[in-house]
């Protein structure tokens, strides 16, 4: 028996920063996704290939240790913790294929850690719920990173484009029919979200008479994008990406390379452009409803960006004999 199961990446649209202090935020699945495939093994070990990472080791399910050579393998972390939510540790052999970089901020570990739970509880005949794919998929996030809001997860197990509540009180899917197509420039280098997290709150304190309104504008920024996006007005969606850059820029949260791509981004055509995710590093995204090879030739020299749309697509499951 054969399973394969894939979730998409996500890519922040609004909020980001500002959410840790209890503000709303947009977030949107790319259709760039983590797919998993789990089948039959007859040595009773737990075997997992990520070939585009070449990361390849074994889970040893009883020590809760990970077995391989490679010097990242930090995913393999995610994967054992997922499997041990519904396996019993006999032998699986686990083949990854990923079409988004890792630690570019695009939510992969939350990818791979919902493709593995829906995979491998479905080769055991388990029939999970989307709702109990994501709830599994948060506690393994935040079992691996100690804190993790669960937007990544919750995007990646339903698709489409996501409203986190004030205060995380609620997780509604926005309903959109429009394609949002967007280029996502991704640095070499990842942002340490803690570390970039703790950077604000020390910005914050130190200027709280500038930086609350800063954090409080971001709020705003996102409930009109959220009208914005309803109403699928391209040109204010765009704006509002552009005052949220400045917003962030604001925190301290860019990076010379990051603001170079935004502002390319911008000058090829995109109609509005911004950090996602931490900053200090991880990616950029482009908001490319025309034009979108021509912003995407900017990044051409660097080979890190991709174009991607929205996955109106969460978690899919198939299997095979
Ligand atoms: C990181 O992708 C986004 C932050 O807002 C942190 C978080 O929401 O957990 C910086």
């Amino acid at each position: 028996m054969q399973v394969i199961a894939s979730a998409p990446a996500k890519a922040i649209l609004f909020g980001e920063h500002a959410v840790v202090y209890g503000k709303p935020a947009i977030a949107m699945a790319l259709n760039k996704k983590a797919h998993v495939k789990v089948s039959d093994n007859s040595n009773n070990k737990i075997y997992v290939n990520v070939d585009k990472l070449k990361l390849s080791g074994y889970l040893d399910f009883k020590n809760n240790n990970i077995l391989s050579d490679s010097p990242k393998k930090g995913i393999l972390k995610y994967i054992l913790a997922s499997i041990k939510k519904v396996h019993d540790g006999s032998g699986l052999d686990i083949y990854i294929d990923l079409d988004i970089p890792i630690g570019g901020g695009l939510g992969s570990s939350a990818a791979v850690t919902v493709a593995t739970i829906a995979a491998v509880s479905k080769y055991n005949n388990m029939d999970l719920k989307k709702e109990e794919i994501a709830k599994y998929s948060h506690e393994v996030e935040l079992e691996i990173q100690k804190a993790a809001s669960p937007l990544d997860t919750t995007v990646s197990t339903y698709g489409g484009l996501i409203y986190l509540e004030k205060d995380a009180k609620d997780i509604v899917q926005l309903n959109v029919n429009q394609d949002i197509p967007v280029v996502i420039g991704y640095t070499n280098s990842r942002g340490n979200t803690g570390k970039l997290i703790e950077a604000v709150r020390i910005r914050k304190n130190s200027y709280p008479e500038i930086i609350n309104p800063v954090i409080d504008s971001i709020e705003t920024v996102t409930l009109n994008a959220k009208d914005a996006i309803i109403t699928n007005d391209k040109k204010r969606i765009g704006e509002l990406m552009n005052i949220n850059h400045g917003l962030l820029d604001a925190l301290g949260v860019n990076t010379k390379e990051l603001s170079n791509m935004v502002y390319n981004a911008r000058n090829a055509g995109a109609i509005g452009s911004k950090i996602t995710g931490a900053g200090g590093g991880g990616s950029i995204i482009a908001y490319c409803p025309e034009g979108l090879e021509k912003v995407i030739s900017v990044f051409k020299e660097t080979d890190r960006a991709l174009k991607a749309d929205i996955s109106k697509e969460g978690v899919k499951v198939t299997v095979s004999e």
